[in-house]
């Protein structure tokens, strides 16, 4: 369902952001803004902001970004119908009628719902039935008892032609639904009778987000092929846009449950039992972007479960290659690989194997990581061409990533990882090593060919579970320097902030290499975006209540204020500007991003209301767009 956009634009106008903000998150007024904790991840300080004038909040903590309508949808749950519906109630606007077309649409899919249920209704009754036994037995053998299987309505297709086409006729349900509904196949010719499409099989009715059935699965109980038969596209149901076990998933995901991806039906029924209720299965196809969006509805790292073979490795690489392009800040991936062989359903039938399975959840891979190793396994880095060849195609798979500020992290974590990658240097132990060891293997190339990761007898690097890699800081001369010029430019700021209204346009587009001193960046211009009068001893006393004293300490320190005397609070302002701009100019040009280095040249050279104007909206239109791709009619 779609509403026109002045009815969108005037509901937003109405309502106001930060009572709607403000029924969940304390907020307190400080300037033009208001600011709270972040309902979005857990923080001591608040990070949060309403800007109630544009009409969005931000988060400077996790990146979190939207309207009134997304944070609803975000912080309720509700779907972006719903979240319009409640507000337009709220505000006593009349939700504008949906056209002739969309009405009959919905009246019809309201029947085809009701057709779907009856056959869902007839597979389960059937089930326990005599004609059923062989399928009530199958499950029982599958290790499932009544509960589970009334939970997930499991049931029995008899092996006839019309036994569903039957019963269903005995509740007036026309024949041609049941064609639509995609329960019965239509065969071409006119004096061809159409007949059930699920034969003797057992069934699994696959529900949409708000838990109505709206196609099946059904499986062989011996081997004959195929193995599962599922529905075909209908006006209910497109599999590319759903997963199987999702309504229980949302339910889960608001207590905190992990969201697991798992390949089958019987993994989600298996871990559901297990006490994951969080998994959910894509439809006998690879993981498509929207299913990653309705994943990232319920939480920011979802885990997709692989098998240890090739074909689980290739589902990760398509599932990695679909998400790259829509990463962002706070969204991920994450894998987890199961032994060669097992699916999640084989593994949690005892106490050890759920025991083991939670270690693999563990120990499941970053996508960062995945993407890393996508490029580097196995590939011989032994000469100059190939080493370029190999920064080419990470610097192409890179700049697939869509957001800004996702690509320009993955860029500087890989700019690292390339420096220590060629040098032969193990990663630094100790971020996100909870299993230790090298991840490029042997430690060096002397001598022989260096390959990352090596191939260490069967075991293949692609597939080594997390903690082998990662990297902490590392101190490449590049980035040393740079730490270096962002404490100063830090330093220099805090200790005269009136340079802020120079400065702080520019340093709000720029990021710090280390993302400590990044929070320490974000925390001083809001702080003085807040209040431009403060002086420098009072945004220390407010920055070490915002918790980020040892970061200030740390970048007022001694040794940043030898390479810097101009730096000092004792220095007069007009010195302090002249060493500021020369170290932003060096920090800038240091920029790989061109875009990023582009639009600080802009601001530097352009100061102009206009020029920052036209830069914000850019960025704010972006973020919008990137919000829409995952706004779904429902
Ligand atoms: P699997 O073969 O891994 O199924 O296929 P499974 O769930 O482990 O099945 P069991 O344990 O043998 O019962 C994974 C998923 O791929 C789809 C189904 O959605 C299945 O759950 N699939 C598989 C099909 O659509 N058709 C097939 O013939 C096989
Ligand atoms: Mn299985």
């Amino acid at each position: 369902m779609s509403f026109p956009q002045s009815f969108l634009d005037d509901l937003r106008a109405r309502v106001g952001l930060a009572d709607i903000v403000g029924t969940s998150v304390k907020l307190i007024k400080r300037g033009r803004e208001y600011s709270g904790l972040c309902p979005f991840h857990s923080e001591k300080s608040p990070s949060f902001t309403v800007n109630e004038q544009k009409g969005f909040y931000h988060c400077f903590g996790c990146g979190a970004h939207g309207d009134v309508i997304s944070f609803l949808m975000n912080n309720r749950g509700l779907t972006f119908v719903e979240a319009v519906e409640m507000l337009a109630n709220q505000v006593g606007m009349e939700v504008p009628k949906q056209s002739r077309e969309a009405e009959e649409r919905e009246k019809k899919a309201k029947t085809l719902y009701e057709v779907m249920e009856a056959a869902c209704v007839f597979y389960e009754r059937t089930l326990r039935m005599p004609e059923g036994r062989e399928g009530l037995d199958y499950f029982h053998r599958r290790g499932l008892d009544d509960g589970t299987i009334a939970a997930f309505r499991l049931g029995f297709a008899p092996d006839s032609r019309g036994a569903l086409k039957a019963a269903l006729k005995r509740e007036d349900i026309d024949e041609g639904a049941m064609i639509e509904a995609g329960l019965l196949i239509d065969p071409e010719g006119e004096d061809r009778q159409s007949y059930d499409r699920f034969r003797g099989r057992v069934m699994f009715p696959i529900l949409d987000r708000r838990g109505r059935v709206v196609a099946f699965g059904g499986r062989v109980m011996g081997d004959t092929k195929p193995k599962y038969l599922n529905s075909p596209d209908t006006p209910l149901f497109h599999k590319g846009s759903l997963l199987y076990g999702l309504p229980q998933a949302r339910e889960a995901a608001r207590q905190d449950a992990p969201i697991i991806v798992t390949e089958g039906y019987m993994d989600v029924i298996a871990l559901h039992r297990a006490g994951y209720r969080g998994a959910v299965a894509p439809l006998g196809t690879a993981v498509t972007e929207e299913q990653i969006g309705e994943l990232w509805k319920m939480t920011n790292e979802p885990v997709l479960c692989l098998d240890g073979d090739a074909a689980g490795k290739r589902a990760a690489v398509r599932a990695a290659e679909r998400a790259i392009p829509i990463l962002r800040p706070g969204k991920s991936l994450r894998f987890s690989i199961l032994p060669e062989g097992e699916d999640p359903d084989s593994m949690v039938g005892t106490a050890d194997g759920v025991a083991a399975f939670r270690k693999l959840l563990d120990a499941a891979v970053p996508l960062a990581e995945l993407v890393w190793r996508l490029d580097t396994a196995g590939r011989p880095i032994d000469t100059p061409e190939r080493r370029a060849a190999l920064e080419a195609d990470i610097h192409n798979r890179i700049a697939a990533i869509g957001d800004e500020a996702v690509r320009h992290q993955y860029q500087n974590m890989f700019r690292d990882r390339v420096w220590q990658l060629f040098r032969g240097e193990k990663p630094k132990a100790g971020t996100g090593n909870r299993n230790g060891g090298a991840g490029y293997g042997n430690g060096g190339a002397r001598g022989k060919k260096f390959m990352p990761g090596g191939r260490r007898g069967k075991k293949d690097y692609f597939w080594e579970p997390a903690g082998k890699a990662v990297p902490g800081m590392s101190h490449s001369p590049t980035r040393k320097r740079r730490y270096v010029q962002d404490c100063i430019l830090l330093a220099t700021l805090i200790n005269h902030p009136h340079l802020h209204d120079d400065v702080g346009e520019r340093l709000g587009i720029y990021s710090c290499v280390d993302s400590e001193l990044d929070n320490l960046r974000r925390g001083v211009l809001k702080l003085l975006d807040g209040d431009p009068g403060l002086d420098f001893e009072a945004v220390k006393t407010h920055l070490e209540r915002d918790g980020l004293s040892r970061t200030v300490l740390r970048v007022v320190g001694s040794d940043i204020i030898a390479h810097a005397a101009f730096a000092r609070p004792e220095t007069p302002l007009e010195r302090a500007r002249a060493g500021w701009e020369q170290v932003f100019s060096m920090a800038v040009s240091a920029l790989e991003d061109e875009e990023a280095q582009y639009a600080v040249r802009q601001l530097a050279a352009d100061v102009s209301e206009e020029e920052w104007e036209r830069f914000s909206h850019r960025r704010e239109d972006q973020a919008r767009r990137r919000e829409n791709v995952f706004k779904l009619d429902d």
